[in-house]
């Protein structure tokens, strides 16, 4: 029986990964994650808790279970985080990738590595595989060295690259733009969204489909994987707003400038994601259907 096993996987995209593979009855799904498992779904599925930093733990839990696939997801994910605690970052996003490297090319497992739009300068959005990569934050910067890590050095891999991605977490604490805007519109409060960033928001479902088709055909190389729509976030806004009838007058459109973060964003990103499309036959969700599914969920 097939093997895949998943890092990060109480995270948001790890959520979706083990609902998918759980429900896969010809793969065996081992999930890890740094402590408790944290996801509300605890039956398909083993979980193993690890500190992927840690290469002795990482390395003995592979060979443990000796994986013909690892779809690593965990990283250090937040842009200002990672600004402000660089070490940290690149200790979680590149040394650590290294390692993980290193352990699934020893047990011949095929590696989906995670990556990001923010890989890009935002000067010429939307993106494609082949496009120069220009980092313009610290976060961009680990993953483009991680990235650079697994070209060079994995035997078996696929990069996926992602957008802005949205879905529920099992963590309360966690929201995402659409809960954001609903939850305030209806509290009847004002909320700044910023007009001057574009992105092609992925809906959670739909990147992990992708990774398990990517893996199912081990399929190689880069992988541009998002949804289809530039949006900005007041556009974004926008639509959830028309969706739930909720009063758009109480969102105020700020450039992103206004806010004082410490990682700088790339303005524009976005993906063409034609490769998706003829190698998978990956088919993303609207924006407005991934509305429509988070509020059924
Ligand atoms: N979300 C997005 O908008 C987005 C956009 C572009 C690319 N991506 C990439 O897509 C991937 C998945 O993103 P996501 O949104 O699912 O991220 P996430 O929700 O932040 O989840 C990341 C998970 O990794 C775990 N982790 C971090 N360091 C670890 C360690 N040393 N050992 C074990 N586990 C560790 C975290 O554990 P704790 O929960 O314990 O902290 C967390 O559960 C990441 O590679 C990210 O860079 C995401």
């Amino acid at each position: 029986m097939e093997k895949v096993l998943i890092t990060g996987s109480n995270g948001l995209l790890g959520k979706y990964l083990v609902q998918l593979y759980s429900q896969q009855k010809e793969i065996r799904c081992i999930a890890c994650s740094r402590g408790a498992n944290r996801l509300k779904q605890t039956e398909g599925y083993v979980y193993e808790p690890v500190d992927f930093t840690s290469e002795e733990a990482f390395q003995t839990l592979v060979r443990k279970h000796r994986p013909q696939v690892i779809i690593h997801a965990g990283a250090m994910t937040q842009a200002d985080d990672c600004e402000r605690n660089k070490e940290a970052c690149w200790n979680t996003n590149v040394t650590a990738t290294e390692q993980i490297v290193k352990i699934a090319n020893e047990v011949g497992a095929f590696l989906v590595f995670l990556s990001t739009d923010f890989v890009f300068d935002g000067l010429s959005g939307p993106y494609r595989e082949e496009d120069l990569v220009n980092p313009v934050n610290y976060y961009g910067a680990s993953k483009v060295a991680a990235e650079r890590v697994v070209m060079q050095t994995a035997k078996n891999w696929a990069i996926v690259r992602t957008v802005l991605v949205y879905g529920l977490a099992d963590d309360p604490k966690r929201g995402n733009i659409i809960t954001w805007v609903r939850d305030n519109l209806r509290s009847g409060k004002n909320i700044k969204v910023v007009t001057d960033q574009w992105r092609t928001p992925t809906y959670a479902g739909d990147l992990a489909e992708a990774c398990r088709l990517i893996a199912g055909k081990r399929a190689g190389g880069i992988f541009h994987i998002s949804g289809e729509e530039m949006l900005t976030p007041f556009e974004m806004a926008q639509q959830v707003a028309k969706y739930y009838s909720l009063d758009a007058g109480l969102m105020i459109p700020v450039d992103a400038d206004s806010f004082t973060q410490p990682a700088m964003r790339p303005a524009k990103t976005g993906f063409i994601i034609e490769k998706a499309k003829a190698v998978l036959g990956y088919q993303p969700i609207s924006f407005n259907e991934g509305i429509r599914l988070l509020e059924q969920l």
